[in-house]
């Protein structure tokens, strides 16, 4: 374990084995529908290379990157475009891969946009969400695992750009916030 974790909450081996139960569902349910799947970097960037993998309808892919948090760890409500999609969404199923909910906040301005440039169907699927944190009313159409009301890092979530290598998820240790 890195020497800056608190405490692992999902190995890697639970988490392979939470995508590889995501992707035989959202493979299923997409059959025949050539799904346009939506990195929502960076911190999604991990999930999403893992769950393409165990996808099995054909499928395109594009990279959006927002910012909501910057250095902080809290969501500021305020959500910026720093990256936009290079393809166009209009008449598409499209798939939005997100690492982790929160307030909700980050996705529902994503979906509204989305909606906005007139992607046919628009669903979401999350590794991870904090039930206790939820402000939006927002079902994701496919939840991993539920996390406590904690900071969290690894498997592409960051602090200060930092721990998005780790293959698991953990909290990290207070000391590591108050230098
Ligand atoms: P909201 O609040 O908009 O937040 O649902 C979603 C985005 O916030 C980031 N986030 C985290 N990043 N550890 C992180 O490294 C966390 O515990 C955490 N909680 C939320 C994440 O980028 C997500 O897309
Ligand atoms: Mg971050």
């Amino acid at each position: 374990m890195h020497s800056d974790i608190q405490e692992i909450l999902y190995s890697e081996e639970e988490i392979q084995a939470k995508i590889k139960e995501l992707g035989e569902i959202i493979s299923s349910d997409y059959e025949g529908r050539n799904p346009l799947v939506i990195c929502v970097l960076k911190g999604a960037f991990v999930f999403m290379a893992d769950l393409v993998k165990r996808i099995t309808v054909p499928l395109e892919l594009d990279f959006m990157a927002v910012s909501s948090y910057g250095q902080s760890t809290k969501s500021s409500g305020i959500v910026k475009i720093v990256k936009d999609l290079d393809v166009s969404v209009e008449g598409r199923h499209i798939l939005i891969v997100e690492d982790i909910i929160d307030s909700g906040l980050t996705l529902s301005y994503l979906i509204d946009v989305l909606e906005r440039r007139n992607a046919l169907s628009i669903s979401v699927v999350a590794l991870f969400h904090k039930p206790a944190r939820k402000v939006v009313e927002l079902e994701a159409d496919y939840l991993g695992y539920a996390l406590p009301d904690e900071f969290v890092v690894g498997y592409g979530l960051d602090y200060a750009e930092k721990y998005r290598n780790l293959p698991f998820i953990g909290v990290l240790k207070p000391a590591i916030y108050t230098r």
